[in-house]
């Protein structure tokens, strides 16, 4: 075993030796401070973030996994996010719960570290502070939940809740039946079932090369993700003793890969922000074009909700990520290590698609393009994204009237009212959900259809908004618009009745303005008096710091990483 970091808490024979050691003692052998590797398992489990709260199960087994190969592992609970219950946005506490963990794993006396996280922003956040720590690090993603049933017939987490709700404000399914539906919707432990955000993190950070390759997508529940967590609990040893830490494998030629597989998967569009803002700590240029110009060649092979018929038990069943991988190898850049240390392509020889109607064999793809579309314009000069997967074919190319809403809270107060002056041509826009604007960026971007287009049969219009959607959420929206109003983009000019174009194949998103008229126009004193400005706490620090999106939305002074050097004593 190399030196360890540890080693300057716990070696030698004077005062701050022993006392480091005698507090951390309670029952442990002498050995465990004599070259052994202190793994801390980052632990997002919490009552309050239901879809992580078996992880403490978990955490035991990586834990006798740190024990079994000569390590001793220290459970460290970090900030968790529960992304249906926390407000204003999840994403808001993204920035604080990656400093929070990158903050406590330097300060403390580890060598390595093993991730554990599940729920929508907690592998981000995880991945945010490894990287800036830069510790061997090393993922298990909790996995996503079993499929629940309602009158036989299998419910989505979060998609089927849009898709329910919509039918109730369309007259199609009665109220009554509609909470009817509620106990069956979350059947087991785990993140939602869908190709949602959580589903789309665990796979994308197994692609990156963070997690042992197989590992992803394996159910909360199920037995062998125990067997995955003792596995990486050894290889957090392993890393430790090799001196591998996340710097070293995760290259561009990483973030090549999983946005291959983000585009395959068919994933949430929400990976994007995460992904620029985790090679952001990694200091790997990674551009919103990227995603584009790697992920636009991509078919998209896996038939799960919110765009297709399956959920996540269902890919688990037909061969998960490295099945799907396995089509798509020929795209994948094959230099890209992972975590263990071997190429993630070598992973790939045995594995076989087991049912054909969940992953689909290159040559039938479910769409030849699978990725996400960047869009540039006057109305988005920083960029903005669309998922075309997810989007109604005859909206991709689309002009229409704006029908502009300041607030989310506008958007609730008139979306219903009989007068609104909307159809099913309009290009519905929202503004002051960026960032800076909510703050936080939430995920309101798919704003619910007016009753009156519901009930004539209209399912999608085109929407454009500076915040995000659910991942397992649908729709034409076009969202990410950078830069957001509230930080002076031209989505604040825009006025009822202005032509919007939109052409995905183009690659544009254009406000049909003369753009003397524009120069003269003010932005929306309406939709200013709606931003946030907040006096104190994380809420201030983060509207005065936070980035647009097409950087990732992290703050500007946690860009990069501060290594794990601490240079101070504590006594
Ligand atoms: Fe936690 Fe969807 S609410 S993953
Ligand atoms: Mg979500």
């Amino acid at each position: 075993m190399p030196n360890l970091r540890s080693d300057a808490w716990y070696a030698g024979e004077d005062r701050n030796a022993y006392i480091h050691r005698s507090w951390m003692r309670r029952g442990v052998p002498n050995s465990a401070f004599e070259g052994r590797p202190q793994i801390a398992v980052a632990n997002t489990a919490s009552d309050l973030t239901p879809c992580n709260s078996h992880l403490n199960e978990v955490a035991q087994s990586v834990k006798n996994g740190v024990y079994e190969a000569g390590g001793i592992p220290l459970e460290l609970p970090v900030v968790s996010l529960g992304e249906t219950n926390v407000r204003p946005t999840a994403m808001l506490w993204r920035n604080m719960a990656a400093m929070a963990t990158e903050e406590m794993l330097r300060a403390n006396p580890i060598d390595g570290v093993v991730l554990l996280g599940g729920c929508d922003k907690t592998i981000p956040s995880l991945l945010m502070a490894a990287a800036s720590v830069d510790l061997p690090a090393v993922v298990v993603p909790g996995g996503p939940m079993l499929t629940g049933t309602f009158r036989g017939v299998p419910l989505g987490c979060g998609t089927d809740v849009w898709r329910l709700s919509e039918e109730v404000r369309a007259g199609t399914l009665s109220q009554e039946d509609f909470l009817l539906s509620e106990s069956a919707t979350i059947r087991s432990r785990g993140h939602c079932n869908t190709m949602g955000t959580a589903s789309t993190m665990g796979l994308v950070a197994e692609a990156l090369g963070t997690v042992i390759p197989g590992t992803a997508g394996t159910p909360a529940p199920d037995s062998r993700l125990l067997a995955a967590a003792h596995h990486t609990g050894s290889l957090a040893v392993q890393l430790v003793a090799e001196g591998r830490r996340p710097s070293d494998f995760l290259t561009r030629a990483s973030f090549h890969n999983a946005i291959v597989a983000l585009a395959a998967i068919g994933g949430s569009t929400n990976a994007v922000v995460h992904l620029l803002a985790i090679a952001g700590r990694l200091g790997i240029d990674l551009t919103l074009d990227d995603f584009d110009r790697i992920g636009s060649r991509v078919p998209l092979l896996v038939d799960l909700a919110p765009a297709g018929r399956f959920l996540m038990e269902d890919l688990h069943r037909a061969g998960g990520l490295l099945a799907v991988l396995k089509q798509v190898e020929d795209l994948l850049d094959p230099s890209a290590l992972t975590v263990t240390g071997k190429p993630l392509v070598e992973y790939l020889g045995a594995a076989a698609i087991w049912d054909e109607q969940v992953i689909r064999p290159r040559p039938t793809p479910l769409l030849d393009e699978g990725g996400i579309a960047v869009l540039r314009g006057n109305l988005a000069p920083s960029g903005a994204v669309i998922k075309p997967a997810a989007a109604s074919a005859h909206l991709l190319k689309h002009r229409g009237r704006a029908v502009v809403f300041d607030s989310i809270e506008d958007f609730h107060a008139r979306v219903d009212d009989p007068e609104l002056e909307i159809d099913a041509t309009s290009v519905m826009v929202l503004r002051g959900c960026g960032p800076k604007g909510y703050p936080g960026m939430p995920e309101v971007s798919n704003m619910p259809l007016p009753k009156k287009l519901l009930e004539a049969g209209v399912r999608d219009v085109v929407r454009i908004c500076d915040g995000r959607m659910s991942g397992t959420a649908y729709g034409t929206v076009v969202l990410h618009v950078a830069p957001e109003s509230a930080a002076g983009g031209p989505l604040s000019l825009v006025r009822n009745g202005d032509w919007i174009e939109l052409d995905v194949a183009r690659r544009t998103l254009t406000l049909d303005v003369p753009t003397e008229e524009l120069a003269t126009r003010r932005h929306s004193p309406e939709a200013a008096a709606g931003y946030a400005a907040p006096g104190r706490g994380w809420e201030k620090l983060y509207v005065e710091h936070v980035m647009q999106a097409d950087t990732g939305a992290d703050l500007d002074f946690l860009i990069g990483s501060s290594g794990d050097q601490v240079a101070r004593e504590s006594h």
